[in-house]
């Protein structure tokens, strides 16, 4: 396992749309190892594949608390089946965006359809935070970032304000 690069806003690659993953393998369970390597030592609770710069519908994930033990998620070629109408906002950040938090309105609760480590087909429903984390990042995937969802005038600014800290970093 390896800690990667996390890429960091504007970075075009961000914007990749990224590739159904043919057969999850074990090259395919390295990177997902990887990925939650890099998720942890960041820290985060979720991280797409195109944050390291790889452009694969691939999604780890991890929503317990500090003080409970590990729970990894992986998601392979994840799919919205349906979204409730109801919508619910919540203050989104993003390892990809550092120190900028926004709110973001999205459905509720959505129902999946993936595959998980062993390659097997989940179909399963997300409400509260998982929804709100699978929605964020299969929103990667498709080169969407949450700031994409907030004003021009706000996203610009996020974007300016990251640049700022990186060159004075
Ligand atoms: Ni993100």
């Amino acid at each position: 396992m390896a800690i990667r690069d996390i890429l960091i806003v504007p970075d075009l690659r961000l914007k990749q749309v990224s590739t159904p993953v043919e057969q999850v393998d074990d090259d395919l369970r390295a990177l997902m190892d990887d990925m939650l390597e890099t998720m942890y030592d960041a820290p985060g609770i979720g991280l797409a594949a195109i944050q390291i710069g790889v452009a694969k519908r691939v999604i780890v994930m991890d929503l317990s608390r500090e003080d409970e033990p590990r729970e990894p998620r992986y998601f392979v070629n994840p799919e919205i089946l349906s979204s409730a109408d109801e919508l619910q906002p919540y203050e989104e950040g993003c390892l990809s965006v550092p120190d900028i938090f926004d709110e973001v309105e999205r459905p509720a609760r959505v129902r999946l359809r993936y595959l998980n480590y062993q390659g097997e087909l989940i179909e399963e429903d997300a409400e509260g935070m998982y929804a709100v984390c699978i929605q964020h990042e299969m929103d990667h995937l498709d080169g969407v970032l949450f700031i994409d969802h907030l004003s021009r005038l706000k996203r610009d600014r996020a974007v300016a304000k990251v640049k700022k800290a990186v060159r004075a970093a």
